[in-house]
């Protein structure tokens, strides 16, 4: 029998993460999931909803809260990874905050482009670093194991928002470690992936979601709708269950077809 695959998937409370770590177990992943603590800000029920949800799937499901931006907290998290499940198979960086308030790049605060250079970029690079060298010994261990690592980026890396123009610099950054990491684990059989969905149903698009109403059904979105957790999910899932082996460094868009140039 193959050994039990285990992902530990940031920001898996809700949104995105929420529907990888659904998708990850319907496909017989064991989760680890982090997300900021243990209930969301809010009303919002958090892990504890996301382990039921997973537990359906009859996967298991290991709450990590913690605050990715703290790097101190990055050690004990995959401690608590390791003594559950032994192994990380997967890792997927998806935590990520958009600005608190839209500003114009004129008028961006140091403040908001910290924050979000720290906690979309700077967490997900160390975080990889640590889990890539665990991933190498237990590669050179055995050679029955396997690993990838994936990004959730976005069409935000390419595209130009001048109203927050500190989340996209952050995708931009977080684009060109996936592609690094990529080149630099290829030696030792760890595929690196960036993920990056278009405009996707979630918390981070309701402050906005009348405006994007409207662009989609302008056509903006060549496939006609919002895109759902669900869809990132089974993108995730689908690189995790090794259906894109050859294809490191790969950039693998979900946005119903944002990008591409029409006439
Ligand atoms: N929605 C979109 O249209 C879209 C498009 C492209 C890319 N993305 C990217 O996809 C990812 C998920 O976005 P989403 O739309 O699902 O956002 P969301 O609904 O706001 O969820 C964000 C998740 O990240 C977690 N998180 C935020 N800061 C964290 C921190 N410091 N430490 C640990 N966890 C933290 C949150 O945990 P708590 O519950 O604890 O706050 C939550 O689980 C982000 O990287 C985002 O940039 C989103």
């Amino acid at each position: 029998m193959s050994e039990q695959r285990v992902a530990l998937v940031t920001g898996a409370s809700r949104g995105i993460g929420r529907g990888i770590a659904i998708e990850l177990a319907k496909k017989g992943f064991s989760i680890a999931g982090n997300a900021s603590s243990l209930k969301s800000s809010g009303r919002k029920p958090g892990l504890s909803e996301v382990k039921q949800k997973v537990e359906q799937s009859r996967a298991e499901f290991l709450p990590v809260p913690g605050d990715i931006s703290d790097l101190e907290c990055h050690e004990k998290l995959i401690q608590k990874v390791l003594n559950r499940f032994g192994k990380i198979h997967v890792l997927v960086n998806n935590a990520g905050v958009a600005p608190q308030k839209r500003k114009d790049i004129l008028d961006t605060t140091p403040e908001s482009f910290d924050r979000l250079l720290s906690v979309n970029l700077r967490s997900a690079f160390f975080l990889t670093q640590r889990v890539a060298r665990f991933m190498i010994r237990q590669k050179q261990q055995s050679s029955e194991y396997t690993a990838c690592i994936i990004f959730i980026s976005s069409v935000s890396a390419e595209f130009s928002s001048p109203s927050r123009a500190e989340y996209c610099i952050s995708k931009a950054g977080l684009s060109q470690a996936a592609r690094i990491f990529a080149d630099r684990l290829a030696e030792y059989g760890i595929n690196v992936y960036e993920l990056r969905p278009g405009i996707i149903d979630t918390d981070m698009t309701r402050p906005v979601q009348k405006k994007y109403d409207r662009l989609i059904k302008e056509g903006l979105v060549p496939q006609k709708r919002w895109g759902t957790p669900q869809d990132v999910g089974k993108a995730v899932a689908a690189l995790a269950q090794g259906y894109l082996d050859y294809s490191t460094g790969a950039v693998i868009e979900v946005s119903g077809g944002m990008s591409i140039r029409r006439l």
